[in-house]
């Protein structure tokens, strides 16, 4: 099963299995990640899942898409190149050792 790595703001890593399919941020919730709320619950229309890809990793993703570009515009803390919505990730093997950073603040 793939896994992705959540790092917070202080450094933290935490290491989760991730079943292909899901979002990189139901793979957050189901595993009691801080620091995502996904308050839309995975429709792109809130951007509280807001996270930063890891330089590294940026190339496995698909190119962000229109509705993610325009939420981006919306995130709490600075939206910078590596910033991406986790809830328009989709997990698959493809994307084991994924790393993604968490902001400091999502509301
Ligand atoms: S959960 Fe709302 S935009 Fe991702």
């Amino acid at each position: 099963m793939p896994t992705i790595t959540f790092i917070t703001p202080d450094g933290e890593r935490h290491q989760v299995d991730a079943k292909p399919g899901i979002s990189v941020m139901q793979a957050a919730m189901a595993n009691d990640i801080g620091g995502i709320v996904a308050e839309c619950g995975g429709s792109a229309m809130c951007a509280t899942c807001h996270v930063y890809v890891g330089d590294d990793h940026a190339d496995r993703l698909d190119p962000v898409g229109e509705v993610e570009h325009e939420m981006l515009e919306c995130t709490t803390s600075e939206r910078t190149g590596s910033s991406r919505l986790s809830c328009q990730i989709e997990v698959s093997d493809e994307l084991d050792g994924l790393e993604v950073y968490l902001p400091e603040s999502q509301v």
